[in-house]
C-alpha cells in the first residue's frame, strides 16, 4: 500500500563502553514501525545513522542535562524529521518522545525526538520485546495521548472514537475491562497508546490515525 506521508528517520546509536547495540538492531526496529504505521499511510525512511560510545548518554535520564548534550550534538534535519537516539537508559525505562510543539522554540526543536531503549526493542526483554515501545512513543511525537488520559471524564485522549478508559491496563487481559461503565465501549487494550504487553498492542484507531496526519500536517510539516 502506498503511504500518504513519508517521515526522514535519522537514527543514532549510542553505546557503552563495553556494551553495544547489536547491528541488525536499527533494521528490525525501522521494519517495525513501518508495518505498525502502515494502516495509517505513514512511512518511514531511514537516511542516517550515527553511531557514538558515550557511557554518560548510554543511560541518560528524560530532562537531563546528558540528554540536552546528546541531543545537541547528534540532532540533524527539520522539526518534520524524526531523530531516534538508542541507548541503554536506566533499569525499567523503556522510552520517551515529546509531543510537537504549535510554535517550537529552538530548544524545543533540539529536544524533539524519541529516545528508547534497546533493551526493550525486538528480540529484547518479554513482555517489551516486539519493538512497539517505539510506535507508542512516536504516537506521542504525532501528538496521541495515551487512551486513558483524562480517566472517563472530559475530552480525553481528543479522539473520539478510543473509549474512555479510567486508568492505564497492564498485561494483556483475556477480557477487556470496562473501567467506565457508563461511556461507549470497554478499554481499548489492543491500542498503541495504552500501557498494555506488546504482543496485546495491534492497533491505532481511525481517529488516533487521522490526528496524527492532520498534526503533523500542522505542527511539523515543512518546519
Ligand atoms: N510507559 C511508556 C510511555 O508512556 C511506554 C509504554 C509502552 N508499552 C509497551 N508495551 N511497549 O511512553
Ligand atoms: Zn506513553
Ligand atoms: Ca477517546
Amino acid at each position: 500500500q502506498s503511504a500518504s506521508l513519508t517521515v526522514n528517520v535519522y537514527v543514532h546509536i549510542i553505546d557503552g563502553e563495553d556494551e553495544a547495540i547489536p547491528q541488525e538492531f536499527v533494521s528490525e526496529q525501522l521494519s517495525v514501525i513501518n508495518s505498525n504505521f502502515g494502516p495509517c499511510g505513514i512511512a518511514f525512511n531511514l537516511v542516517g545513522v550515527t553511531h557514538t560510545v558515550n557511557p554518560a548518554w548510554f543511560y541518560v535520564t528524560m530532562d537531563s542535562r546528558e540528554e540536552a548534550d546528546m541531543k545537541a550534538a547528534l540532532r540533524q534535519g527539520g522539526y518534520g524529521d524524526l531523530n531516534i537516539y538508542f541507548a541503554h537508559l536506566q533499569q525499567g525505562m523503556l522510552g520517551w518522545c515529546p509531543f510537537p510543539e504549535p510554535d517550537p522554540t529552538a530548544e524545543d526543536r533540539i529536544m524533539d525526538g524519541c529516545v528508547v531503549s534497546y533493551l526493550y526493542g525486538p528480540g529484547g526483554e518479554a513482555p517489551y520485546n516486539m519493538g512497539r515501545t517505539l510506535t507508542h512513543e512516536l504516537g506521542h511525537w504525532f501528538n496521541l495521548y495515551h487512551t486513558f488520559q483524562g480517566g472517563c471524564n472530559g475530552g480525553g485522549d481528543g479522539v473520539d472514537d478510543t473509549p474512555a478508559q479510567a486508568s492505564a491496563v497492564y498485561g494483556c487481559p483475556a477480557a477487556a475491562p470496562d473501567s467506565c461503565p457508563d461511556s461507549p465501549g470497554v478499554d481499548p487494550v489492543h491500542n498503541y497508546m495504552g500501557y498494555s504487553d506488546d504482543q496485546c498492542m495491534t492497533e491505532f484507531t481511525q481517529g488516533q490515525m487521522s490526528r496524527m496526519l492532520r498534526s503533523y500536517a500542522l505542527f511539523r510539516a515543512g518546519r
